[in-house]
């Protein structure tokens, strides 16, 4: 299995990092079986799997019960639990109480968006011995304070508020970072200036490794995808299609024949 150790080995040795999300058991045990380094379970299942317009509506709950099922699925691999909306913003002990159901579902680590006001419970976290990753640039749990889904670090002030974020991050122990959405320099820039292996979304080719999320990178909505997606599958079409045919066969009658019946002997 990846460890925290691979994440940091993998940095110094200038091996790229591969990570993609995963919500449920048929598809994380293909990613078990893939080279892919690590599955990420975000908040995101909130969207793609659950149908709400935001992650807001993640919940410990939602987020457990996925956890659970990926790890059944992917044994072998560095599962990350994203920490939902607000779970860490209650004070340490509701967090800790989240944490604890996240690693005893089969998370190896915790991510959690942003760090300003949340300082020390990243720093409890991290000291209970429970590897934490950082989440900086587009924070989709804060969607409505950036007023939508937008690039982030544009301007100079929240380029180098990113950057500031990002060395308190390093210092407060998070051993990995996912940058989301923001220019490639400053993907590039953070990268340098940290130790800590910066995993990309729409953060250029110059971090640490990238991650997607499992139903863009397999082309499974019907679109449209953010800049940054490349669909290595045309699922939704091939889905489509597949479906199609079934219908066409089922009432022409050509499915099942005799070889997909059971015989009575
Ligand atoms: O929830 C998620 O899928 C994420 C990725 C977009 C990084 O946080």
């Amino acid at each position: 299995m990846f460890t925290v150790n691979d994440f940091l080995q993998s940095k110094l040795s200038k091996q790229k990092i591969s990570m993609v999300t995963a919500y449920d058991y048929t598809t994380a045990k293909i990613i078990n079986q893939s080279s892919v380094d690590s599955i990420l379970v975000g908040d995101s299942v909130s969207m793609v799997v659950h149908g709400f317009e935001s992650t807001l509506n993640a919940t410990v709950e939602m987020m457990k019960m996925h956890v659970a099922a990926v790890k059944r699925g992917a044994p072998s691999k560095f599962i990350i639990a994203d920490m939902p909306f607000l779970s860490f913003r209650k004070g340490i002990s509701v967090a800790m109480e989240a944490v604890e159901q996240l690693m005893q579902s089969g998370g190896c680590a915790v991510k959690i968006e942003g760090v300003r006001g949340h300082e020390e419970i990243i720093k409890h976290i991290v000291q209970s011995g429970v590897p934490v990753v950082g989440h900086l640039g587009l924070t989709p749990q804060s969607v409505h304070s950036l007023s939508g889904y937008k690039v982030q670090g544009k301007s100079k002030s929240s380029y180098e508020q990113i950057l500031e974020d990002a060395g308190t991050l390093e210092v407060l122990g998070v051993f990995a970072l996912v940058l989301e959405c923001v220019p490639e320099c400053l993907g590039q820039e953070v990268t340098s200036l940290l130790k800590i292996p910066t995993i990309g979304i729409g953060a250029g080719s110059q971090v640490d490794g990238q991650v997607l999320v499992i139903q863009d990178l397999l082309g499974m909505s019907s679109g449209p995808y953010p800049k940054f997606v490349r669909q290595y599958l045309h699922g939704f079409d091939l889905t489509q299609k597949a479906l199609d045919q079934f219908h066409v066969e089922v009432t022409q009658g050509s499915f099942p024949n005799k070889n997909e019946s059971y015989i009575y002997e």
